[in-house]
């Protein structure tokens, strides 16, 4: 639960406990291809015999998933950026709380479909929430529980679109709140990730999506067998 004193609300210090899980995150804009490569690598990790957890956000939690379908049907909008930022924060709490966090401490590699770097760059970046209000609500929510890796798969607005569209032709469905969006958004968007990369070279890393989704699964891989030191397992 969220304390009074603005203490990070969950256990911080950065080695996720004894055993010593891996948190590794995926960014970027729509259609980027993130959700199938979360898998990818989560079913490579779990053939080599690691324990995985593969989720994502807004959702993971079961109060996570309530406000995912909330924030995700447009009804938080009206309200405008900063409520939906809220809101996304109030998600991720529950969802390190609940899941991300004792998985850690249980030793596994935790990869997670969206995380922080999300809520900086849609609520922020293309929607005008300022900067402060990110460093101040990372502080109390998420401490020094940052992922170690993330990885953000980066596309060209133009192709992104013409993906989330061609995906809308043959799978079908409404188009959500996010994708909606116009094109200005879209590039704002891009343009806040790759801020954030720039600002956290250390933890993030660019992957260019605008290739087959065999070779990014293998730059996913190359990446997080050089980060851990996985080169003698593959
Ligand atoms: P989702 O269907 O999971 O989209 P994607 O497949 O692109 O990841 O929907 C999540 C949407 O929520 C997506 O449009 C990004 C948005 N979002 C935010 O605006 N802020 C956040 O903090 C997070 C985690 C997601």
């Amino acid at each position: 639960m969220l304390k009074g004193n603005l203490k990070p609300s969950v256990k911080s210090g950065g080695t996720y406990g004894p055993t010593r899980g891996r948190f590794i995150s995926f960014e970027g804009g729509e259609g980027a291809g993130k959700s199938t490569q979360v898998r990818i690598l989560s079913e490579r990790l779990a053939a080599l015999g690691f324990k995985t957890l593969l989720t994502r956000e807004p959702g993971g939690s079961p109060l996570g998933e309530k406000i995912r379908r909330f924030l995700l049907e447009g009804k938080v909008k009206n309200y405008g950026a900063v409520a939906e930022a809220l809101l996304f924060y109030t998600a991720r709490l529950d969802h390190l709380e609940k899941l991300i966090l004792p998985n850690l401490k249980a030793g596994a590699w935790v990869i997670c479909d969206r995380f922080a770097d999300s809520s900086r760059a849609y609520q922020g970046a293309a929607s005008g929430v300022d900067d402060g209000i990110f460093d101040a609500l990372d502080r109390i929510v998420v401490g020094d529980n940052q992922p170690e890796l993330t990885i953000i798969i980066d596309l060209p607005v133009e192709v992104a679109m013409k993906r989330v569209m061609s995906r809308q032709l043959t799978e079908g469905g409404e188009v959500d709140r996010f994708e909606s969006e116009d094109l200005r958004f879209h590039e704002k968007l891009r343009a806040g990730f790759l801020k954030i990369a720039a600002a956290n070279s250390n933890r993030c890393i660019i992957i260019d999506g605008n290739q087959s989704r065999e070779k990014v699964a293998e730059l996913v891989w190359q990446t997080v067998a050089e980060r851990f030191g996985l080169e003698h397992v593959v």
